[in-house]
This record gives structure tokens, C-alpha cells and sequence, in this order.
């Protein structure tokens, strides 16, 4: 079967007539760009999104032009109303946005144009949209950063909550998925408090290593024109101008930590849910989640399937996507501007999008679920999970090496398996009879509880030590 080539691929004809090149370009274009330029070439149905963050650069661009004496306070006056006057149309859906305008940088000076007139040409004095981009994307990130770290706030203040409700609550600890050691729910959940103070950190870091503003830049060099970009930079919250405008207008290297945060933090997300997906399953048992983060089954009337955890766990591939994809964009471009760089908005406003979502739903899992603590904590008491404590308990009575103590324990283990009973039922003789020093007093340390009791090493998960962890946690991340 032959493939009929799409109109886009055998017609080169320019979109419009002559003389209809892009009037931002002057005199050396006669005709406009052909149709499949113009698609590949436009960014204005993503970009549009900047549209705050390109007016707030735009003016204090325009106010730091009046007060070195490159525009006067009146022009300056006029080019921002005029940009206010936008931001209000953008915002209530009166801006009609053009493909063949490229981009929201052009979309908004052409606009202006229409509103002040030719003042408007003034505000891209000593101004690229190199350094322009640079700057509004960074505003972007910056923004979704901050909220970001509320969010995984509001996080860990839900999980430390749960924490101090389930403190003591016993439950299998798990390796290799397989029965290990009782832990306290507590315990577990304050696990993941600390993730997610380090997803914070991260997101602080990468706050401050992007607080300089590349605004000045201008398309590569800087300029002859008088600008003070310590102004421009203060008037926008950043700290400083950025150092080198070669760097300034060519690294995304924020947009790649803001992506690689992300990634961590979804990673994260995504083993909680994983988590919660198997704790809810029937044959755990171990939690609920209510109807308001539940699906059912169209087909089957008995299921209640845990989607948002199994989402969150989804749109983490879509999170690390994003960064792969920025990563590779970036490789091997040369200094500076690259108009592959604009590839660089798309994957960071979807994976900002998501990590919040994602954020949020955990957050309402964690507000959401009933664990069903009887349950658990006859499961702990499963698999011969106090096993090492028994081990433990020949090494400190019996001062036995303990290489030694495990062995003897594996033959109990074993005598126990047969019998079919945990270590806690199994009859004083049957232990002496592998090891004459045990005495009752083994049977203090052999239940789910008390195995969790000992555990009072720093870290541990003895409940004093949680209740402990939980109150440094409240102090440091609340
Ligand atoms: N739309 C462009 C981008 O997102 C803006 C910068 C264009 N610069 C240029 N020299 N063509 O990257």
C-alpha cells in the first residue's frame, strides 16, 4: 500500500502572500515562512503559559530603561499600562493569540504595538528574546519550585500525623518482600517524612543555585546601551545578575535539577504507592482507602481498585520522561541560543503539573486511608519474624557468637515450621532440646511487640524512638 505524503511534506509555499513576512524581522524578508515552518517554528500554543512571568520581566525591563535614561518616565509609563492592559485580556480570554507571531514574546509586543503605538518598539532596547525566554522560563520554574516545597510540606505534615496515630502499631517488615522484622506503621510512615525533607532540600537547593537573573544578557553578548542589571535582577527577587551572558541565555540547567527533583520525589511517590496498591489487595489486607480515592470495576461488582495510588505510580515514568528529554535536548548544543531549546518548556510544565497532582494525592491517601491494626499485627507475627530476636537473646544471655546464635535459631526455626506454630507457641523443650541454656525467660522477647519494644537503637522502630523521630520531625519540617 502506498503512503500518500501529507500536505505538509510536498507543498513549500509560503503561508500567506508576499510581503507577509513576520513584520518583527524587517527588510530582508520578502515572503512569510512556508506552512510547515511555521508550524514547527511557533511555540505560541504552549508558551502562552509565560504570559505573567514575560510581562513581569517586561516591566521592570521597561522601568529600569527609564531610570538609566535609555526611554523616558513617559514612554516607560505607556509601554507598562499598556502591558497591564494585556495581562487583564489575557486573563479574562479577550487576547487572541497568533500562530504567526510565533511566540508569547511576539504575541505580546505586537499587541502592544496596537495599544501605545510605536512606542512599543522601544521596549526591546538592549532586550533579546534570547535573554527575555531565559528569564520568564526561570520565573516559571522558580514559581513551581516554591509551591512545590508547600506541597511536599503539606505532605509530611499529613504522614507525621498518621505516624503519631499508628505509633505503636505493629506490622511485618519486609525485605525482598518477604516477612523480616516487625515494625510500627509509625515507623514506616515517618520513612517517608524523610524522603520527602530530602525532596524538600532539593527543591531548596535548586531554588537557590537559580537565584540570578539572566535578564541583560540580551541576545549573547550583553549590550552597549547603559543597563543596570542589578536592578532589573532585585526588581524581580533574584539575588544577582547572572555572571557570564554567554550562560546566562544558554543553560536550562535549572529546568534540569527543577525535572530531576521531580524524579525523586515522584520515585518516592511512586514505592509508597506501590505500597498502598499492595496493602489494600485482599490478600494483605492491611489498609482501606475510601471511596474518595477508589474506583470500581465495570465488570466485577467486588472491586475497589486503588487508582490514584496506581497514577502516581504511572506518571512517574511521564515525570523521568520529562527529564530524559530535556537532557537530551541540551546535549551537544553549542553556545548559546538554540532553537531546540524550545523544546525545553513542553516536558517542564507537564512534569510540573503532575509532580503537584501527584502531590496532592498522595497527600489525600495518606489524610484517607484506615489501616486495619488487628490484621497487621497478626500478620508480624507471621513468617518467624522475631527470629532475630531470638538469635539476639543467645547472644546476650548466652554470650554466644553470634554466627553461632543464628544457626541454632535456623534449627528452631525449622522445628517450629514443622510443628506449624510461630516461635512465640513453640514449647520451651522443644528449644532446649537444640539448646539447653534457653530458658523461659526467651518468651520476652519473641512477640511482634516486644520484638519492636527492643528496637531502640537510634533510628530503630522501638515506639519510643518514633514518638521520639516524630517530635524532631514536627520541629524541623512543620
Ligand atoms: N520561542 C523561543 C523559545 O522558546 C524564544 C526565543 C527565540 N529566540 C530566537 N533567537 N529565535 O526558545
Amino acid at each position: 500500500m502506498k503512503i500518500k505524503p501529507t500536505k505538509h511534506t510536498i507543498k513549500h509555499k509560503p503561508t500567506a502572500k508576499r510581503n507577509s513576512a513576520n513584520p518583527m524581522w524587517g527588510g530582508q524578508f520578502a515572503s512569510g515562512p512556508a506552512e510547515s515552518m511555521a508550524k514547527i517554528n511557533a511555540s505560541i500554543a504552549f508558551d502562552k503559559k509565560l504570559y505573567a512571568q514575560d510581562i513581569k520581566g517586561s516591566i521592570a525591563h521597561a522601568g529600569m530603561l527609564a531610570i538609566v535614561g535609555i526611554i523616558s518616565s513617559a514612554e516607560a509609563d505607556a509601554i507598562i499600562r499598556g502591558l497591564k492592559k494585556i495581562q487583564q485580556e489575557i486573563e479574562l480570554g479577550a487576547f487572541v493569540f497568533k500562530e504567526s507571531l510565533e511566540d508569547i514574546h511576539m504575541n505580546i509586543e505586537a499587541r502592544l504595538a496596537e495599544l501605545i503605538g510605536d512606542t512599543a518598539g522601544k521596549l526591546h532596547t538592549a532586550r533579546s528574546r534570547n535573554d527575555q525566554v531565559a528569564l520568564d522560563f526561570r520565573l516559571y520554574v522558580r514559581d513551581a519550585a516554591q509551591s512545590v516545597e508547600v506541597l511536599l510540606s503539606t505532605l509530611q505534615a499529613a504522614l507525621i500525623k498518621r505516624a503519631e496515630e499508628y505509633a505503636v502499631s505493629v506490622m511485618p517488615g519486609f525485605t525482598h518482600l518477604q516477612s523480616a522484622q516487625p515494625v510500627t506503621l509509625g515507623h514506616h510512615l515517618m520513612a517517608y517524612v524523610e524522603m520527602f525533607g530530602r525532596d524538600r532540600g532539593r527543591v531548596q537547593d535548586l531554588l537557590a543555585r537559580m537565584n540570578e537573573c539572566p535578564l541583560g544578557a540580551v541576545a549573547l553578548a550583553g549590550t552597549s546601551f547603559p543597563i543596570d542589571r542589578k536592578l532589573t535582577a532585585r526588581t524581580l527577587g533574584f539575588a544577582a545578575p547572572m555572571a557570564n551572558s554567554l550562560d546566562a541565555v544558554s543553560d536550562r540547567d535549572f529546568a534540569i535539577e527543577f525535572l530531576s527533583a521531580a524524579s525523586v520525589s515522584a520515585i518516592h511517590m511512586s514505592r509508597f504507592s506501590e505500597e498502598l496498591v499492595l496493602w489494600s489487595s485482599a490478600p494483605f489486607g492491611f489498609i482501606k482507602l475510601s471511596d474518595l480515592f477508589s474506583s470500581g470495576s465495570s465488570i466485577m461488582p467486588q472491586k475497589r481498585n486503588p487508582d490514584a495510588a496506581e497514577l502516581v505510580r504511572g506518571k512517574t515514568g511521564r515525570i523521568i520522561g520529562a527529564l530524559n528529554a530535556l537532557l537530551v535536548t541540551m546535549k551537544g548544543l553549542p553556545l548559546a541560543y538554540n532553537k531546540d531549546m524550545q523544546e525545553d518548556k513542553e516536558p517542564v510544565f507537564d512534569a510540573a503539573l503532575q509532580w503537584q497532582l501527584c502531590l496532592s494525592a498522595m497527600t489525600g491517601m495518606v489524610q484517607d486511608f484506615t489501616a486495619n491494626t488487628k490484621r497487621m499485627q497478626s500478620m508480624a507475627g507471621e513468617g518467624y519474624s522475631t527470629a532475630t530476636d531470638l538469635a539476639d537473646w543467645l547472644v546476650h544471655k548466652c554470650k554466644m557468637p553470634f554466627r553461632q546464635a543464628h544457626h541454632i535459631t535456623a534449627k528452631i526455626v525449622k522445628v517450629a515450621s514443622d510443628k506449624k506454630c510461630t516461635l512465640y507457641a513453640l514449647p520451651l523443650a522443644d528449644m532446649q532440646k537444640i539448646e539447653r541454656r534457653i530458658t523461659k525467660d526467651i518468651y520476652a522477647v519473641l512477640t511482634p511487640e516486644q520484638s519492636v519494644a527492643s528496637r531502640t537503637s537510634f533510628g530503630g522502630t522501638a515506639p519510643v524512638r518514633v514518638k521520639e523521630a516524630i517530635k524532631i520531625a514536627k520541629e524541623k519540617y512543620l
